[in-house]
């Protein structure tokens, strides 16, 4: 049983979250709840395997083995009830890294992208980047819960989109797609025979409903990647790993022949066991942490009702990440981001990066010890003392 009311200091460990207390000019102090990297400490037998591999004094070039790869379909079979054949994957570096190459290779230069906003933010940078347009499939928003606007969608692929991004369960907005959801997906993107990339990697954080993985959707096998990884689920995303699954050996060949041809050579050694060990010995730490996070989901549920009550907190069913509405400020979302790590000494993600429709949101990360988390809290609440009440 892992302890994860435990507050682990980051502080000095070259985390990305904890280190943006200087970015905002503060020492020491400022409490993270911003990019999505937890507080639980690993799995222990995941850094045990990396310390056993460190026996070795060598770290080369290395290439995954027959049972990392056998690990990853394991898991996805026990967990997802899904078997993907291993011939299927591809263990790479990380997963916007490998976005941005596969829609680079598969999708023609200045043909249009679609995603569903609020959304991931590095998605936008990734189709940008790699030549495409991007076309914001703002997503419908009624009593905190959001949906896909089917019609918005299929009227971006009749206008000649050539892909799709999904984000399954979803960051910012946490929805859990359901697989009727996901079959409406699948069924347009057949019709218009366009390119659908998957991102799973917070497939194991479905909180309130089981995830459904796209992988199930053999119809759409031959225009689909799935991308996954250890780096949500086991809090490995200092790993920089993925894992790829594309069941079209066409596609497969001509993806991995074109990282190949960029001397890509994956992530660093220790990843493959780590990964090997994440999903071999993963099953009772993972579904801790999962039940923490949700109990964390509802002490935030809770707080606010009573203590901040203008806050609208969207319905959540997955991920560790909240999304806050926090309109009631009157301020944007940029000077309400700047004011709670400044004044109050908490950092939140700025709504308005994640989609227009994003503004006057805030992206909570809950992954964290509930001391933390609580503390945290208190000192949103004083600035909606000061502004709202
Ligand atoms: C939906 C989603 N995809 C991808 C990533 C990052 O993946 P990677 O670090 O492997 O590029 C994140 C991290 O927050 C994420 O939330």
């Amino acid at each position: 049983m892992c302890d994860f009311d435990k507050v682990i200091e980051r502080r000095g460990t070259s985390s990305i979250k904890w280190n943006v207390q200087y970015s905002f000019g503060q020492k020491d102090g400022l409490l993270p709840f911003w990019i999505a990297d937890t507080d639980f400490a690993s799995e222990p037998k995941i850094l045990e395997a990396m310390k056993n591999r460190l026996e070795h004094p060598i770290i080369g070039y290395g290439e995954p083995w027959d049972n990392v790869y056998k690990a990853v379909q394991g898991w996805w079979e026990r967990r997802h009830g899904w078997k993907a054949d291993t011939d299927w994957m591809y263990i790479g570096s990380g997963v916007v890294t490998a976005l941005y190459f596969n829609l680079k290779l598969l999708v023609p230069e200045g043909e249009r992208v679609v995603v569903f906003t609020p959304v991931y933010d590095p998605f936008f940078a990734v189709i940008k980047n790699s030549g495409h347009e991007l076309a914001e499939c703002p997503m419908d928003h009624e009593d905190n819960y959001y949906t896909i606007n089917l019609e918005r969608f299929e009227d971006e692929l009749k206008v000649g989109a050539k892909a799709v991004i999904m984000c399954n369960p979803h960051n910012p907005v946490g929805r859990v797609w359901m697989e009727e959801e996901l079959g409406e997906i699948v069924n347009l993107c057949r019709k218009y025979d366009v390119y659908l990339f998957s991102d799973e990697v917070h497939a194991d954080y479905g909180l309130t409903r089981k995830y459904t993985t796209l992988g199930r959707f053999t119809e759409i096998h031959d225009k689909l990647i799935i991308y996954t990884a250890i780096s949500k689920s086991f809090n490995m995303a200092g790993m920089v790993s993925s894992c790829l699954i594309i069941p079209d050996s066409g596609m497969k060949k001509r993806i991995v022949e074109d990282f190949a041809s960029r001397w890509m050579f994956g992530p660093c050694d220790l990843a493959f066991n780590a990964i090997e060990a994440a999903y071999t010995y993963g099953d009772t730490w993972m579904d801790e942490a999962a039940a923490y996070t949700a109990s964390n989901v509802e002490f935030v549920q809770s707080f606010v009702k009573e203590r901040m009550q203008k806050v609208q907190v969207t319905k959540h069913e997955g991920t560790f990440l909240m999304w806050l509405d926090m309109g009631c400020y009157g301020l944007p979302s940029s000077k309400i981001t700047e004011m709670l790590a400044k004044e109050y000494g908490v950092a939140l993600g700025d709504g308005s990066h994640y989609g227009a429709c994003g503004e006057g949101f805030m992206r909570f990360n809950v992954g964290c010890a509930r001391q933390t988390l609580e503390q945290g809290l208190k000192q949103m609440e004083k600035m909606y003392e000061k502004y709202v009440r």
